[in-house]
């Protein structure tokens, strides 16, 4: 599949997917970087063609063929410190004689179509459905026994390309590596944008869009989580692109620890980025390998909207197991409407008034367990409060079932309370530094998962609590990030590795036990969206999206999220009002509306709750309960939003709206925030749907594609603030 027809060609490797190609030159048969990302293209001969690239006061190779370059100015696959590279680096090397430097030189490569993973990192479910694969691995050396290979993957029926790195050790003495790259990519010098996903508790992944400028820009986490901060991200655009047009170039890490995610221009305003594990330092011994995560890498000229669809059609096909999302049930939980005061008697009464609403499944959360009466406490004891729950978890779920709904039960396996029988027992479980007292967060500790003994332990305690529960949906929750992280079972040389070794113990923890109970929905919920990415979403079909529950603030959450996770992963609860995170109330056709495009459910005690109230709420779960499957498969669509206005003036700029185009239907949502007065008619323009006529089931109206795409939906002019409308459009003929 390499390409090179003449002596004075480099060497290419050309990779394709449906609808890019990536195209890497081994320049002067010495060094390895990209010539192409783009729209597939087979101008093999065009892109072959060589080119001398030097500039003053640079350091310069001259090559076989009589070629000058400088490193500096070559888009390397992975930029090491040495052979003169100036700008920033994919990784940092330390060897036993202090050198610092190493230059990566080719030494060969091979085409397959098995795709090579990372060991023990979730990158591509073995029964994925992106149909045929082309895999290249690069074979580098550098100085000192250091061997690198660089693995990538296309898949015919998929628009992502995967990348990783493994490490070797082919020397006689040990060497470190610190915070390596999953993927970097040098791009051609333009006007860029960075856009990236910020945030902090009950404010996750929000949308920021600055200036590509010089220097390397850099967001990153380092409490072993990805965090409430950031995720693993990042995307460069063509200024101005939106969500329908302009070029995106994105990539995003599946790992769920400490992660970076660069980008930056070079000293010649070429483009950059990168990203990979952060605060590691791992000593690779003689023999030894390391494996760098998974990146997915998008490139994209239809904008963002384009990159969402590439991502989202990643996670349906190659990541959430097979089958895992249908037939989501309308959930339930217990937490915004009891808090810690849970018991049978009370389970029971709100399982009674929990099945006129359209709930399925009731999620018992936290407080049902040990002594635990608020968040200081029990953590790690996971033996049921036989006063609050006589029956035992059995009866619990037996009380649940009796008004028809499923069972589901929460637990922070992760973690532990400092007065709690496993920490008094297992202190040398516990994840801190043996010479400092551990910082406290929430009131609790973080068990080591780098020891496999706390893994078979955590195995044994959440299978026998699925067992006497009947279980089956659990939500994992992880409350803390991990400050002074130092393991007990680790050696010194291995410290530095602490952090990454708990998420593989993770990986591990959740692999066994998602094969043992293939049952049951393993949702996923870290404080909220603290931990939601593309490696955990191998094992959680749902996830917490976020612990801020009013719907206004959910809007911008929810549509962050949606960068990268498909909608019907991320879970979105009506809550009651005032909301009890901000004391904001919004009306209750809003609240169900701002949750139908994702996983419909409830967090509010439907006894407090108005009659006319809890007639809206069930007429969202009807909704939902007829068109989950279809909406599970639909290509969602931004309309509104930071990343592109689809919506009038720029008056209503803070307008959030969103399609789902399903297989029959398209459902549209609208979401206006402060009603104005004398407000204009306005239009909601609904872009790139499939030709044909579409039937509005509200009014009967008709529309066609190209009235829908060039003038929109009218949209009610707001009576009141936090209005929200929707359409549900039948494909009609
Ligand atoms: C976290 C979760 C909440 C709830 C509480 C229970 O904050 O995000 O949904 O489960 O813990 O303590």
């Amino acid at each position: 599949m390499e390409h090179k027809s003449t002596a004075s060609q480099d060497l290419l490797l050309p990779l394709h997917s449906n609808q890019t190609s990536y195209v890497l030159a081994v320049v002067g048969g010495r060094y390895v970087t990209q010539r192409y990302w783009g729209q597939a293209t087979e101008s093999l001969d065009a892109l072959a063609a060589v080119t001398s690239d030097t500039a003053p006061y640079l350091t310069t190779q001259t090559l076989a063929d009589g070629r000058t370059l400088s490193l500096d100015r070559l888009p390397l696959e992975y930029p090491t410190l040495g052979a003169g590279r100036l700008g920033p680096t994919a990784c940092t090397t330390r060897f036993s004689d202090g050198a610092r430097t190493t230059r990566l030189e080719y030494r060969g490569h091979s085409y397959g179509t098995q795709p090579e993973l990372p060991v023990g990192m979730p990158l591509l479910r073995p029964d994925h459905e992106l149909g045929g694969a082309t895999c290249l691995r690069v074979e580098l050396v550098g100085t000192r026994g250091l061997a690198l290979q660089l693995h990538y993957a296309t898949f015919d029926n998929a628009a992502v390309l995967l990348r990783w790195a493994r490490f070797v050790n082919h020397s006689e003495e040990p060497f470190a590596i610190t915070d390596p790259a999953a993927a970097w990519v040098g791009l051609p010098a333009a006007d860029y944008e960075r856009v990236y996903l910020a945030g902090r508790w009950a404010h996750e992944r929000q949308v920021l869009r600055a200036p590509l400028v010089s220097g390397l820009q850099r967001i990153e986490s380092s409490g072993g989580a990805t965090g409430h901060q950031g995720s693993p991200f990042v995307a460069v655009c063509a200024s101005g692109a939106d969500e329908q047009q302009g070029r995106v170039y994105a990539a995003a890490l599946s790992y769920s620890g400490n992660y970076w995610a660069a980008a930056g221009c070079n000293q010649y305003d070429a483009a950059e980025l990168g990203l990979g594990v952060a605060k590691l330092e791992t000593t690779l011994l003689p023999g030894e390998s390391f494996d760098t995560p998974g990146a997915v890498l998008v490139h994209s000229d239809a904008g963002f909207g384009g990159m969402s669809a590439a991502y989202h059609d990643f996670v349906r096909r190659g990541v959430t197991p097979r089958g895992a999302r249908a037939g989501r049930r309308v959930v339930i939980n217990t937490w915004e409407a009891m808090y810690f005061d849970v018991s049978e008697h009370n389970t029971a009464a709100f399982a009674e008034q929990a099945t006129p609403l359209g709930a399925e499944l009731l999620v018992l959360d936290d407080g049902w367990f040990s002594q635990r009466r608020d968040d200081t406490s029990s953590l790690g004891d996971w033996d049921t409060n036989t006063e609050r729950f006589p029956a035992g978890l059995g009866g619990a779920q037996q009380a649940v079932g009796r008004h028809g709904l499923d069972f589901g039960i929460w637990m922070e396996p992760e973690m532990v309370s400092p007065d709690s029988r496993l920490a008094t027992e297992h202190p040398d479980w516990v994840l801190g530094d043996p010479q400092q007292p551990a910082a406290l967060g929430r009131g609790q500790l973080i068990l080591d998962l780098a020891n496999p003994e706390v893994i078979d332990h955590l195995i044994g305690e959440v299978g026998r609590v699925i067992r006497e529960s009947q279980a089956t949906h659990v939500k994992w929750d992880m409350n803390r990030n991990m400050s002074d992280a130092y393991s007990r079972a680790l050696t010194p040389e291995q410290q530095g590795e602490a952090m990454h070794r708990y998420i593989l113990g993770l990986y591990r923890l959740l692999g066994q036990l998602t094969t043992e109970f293939p049952q049951v929905t393993f949702e996923g919920c870290a404080g909220g969206g603290g931990r939601i990415d593309l490696a955990l979403a191998h094992f959680h079909p749902r996830f917490w999206t976020s612990d801020m529950t009013d719907a206004y603030e959910r809007l911008e959450i929810q549509y962050g999220s949606t960068l990268v996770m498909p909608p019907e992963l991320l879970g979105a609860h009506v809550s009651t009002v005032p909301n009890h995170q901000i004391g904001r109330s919004t009306p209750a056709r809003t609240r169900v509306l701002a949750a139908l495009a994702f996983w419909y459910g409830f967090e509010l005690d439907p006894a407090r709750e108005t009659q006319a109230d809890r007639e809206i709420y069930a007429w969202g779960a009807e909704l939902f309960r007829r068109h989950r499957d279809e909406m599970a498969e639909a290509r969602f669509v931004r309309l509104a939003g930071t990343l592109g206005a689809a919506v009038g003036s720029g008056r209503r700029a803070a307008d959030r709206a969103w399609m789902l185009v399903g297989a029959k239907h398209v459902f549209v949502f609208w979401f206006a925030v402060l009603a104005e007065p004398d407000s204009v008619p306005r239009f909601l323009r609904l872009p790139s749907l499939p030709a044909g006529w579409y039937r509005d089931q509200a009014t009967g109206l008709r529309y066609d594609a190209a009235l829908l795409g060039s003038r929109g939906l009218a949209l009610d002019p707001p009576q009141h603030d936090y209005a929200a409308q929707h359409w549900i459009l039948e494909r009609a003929e």
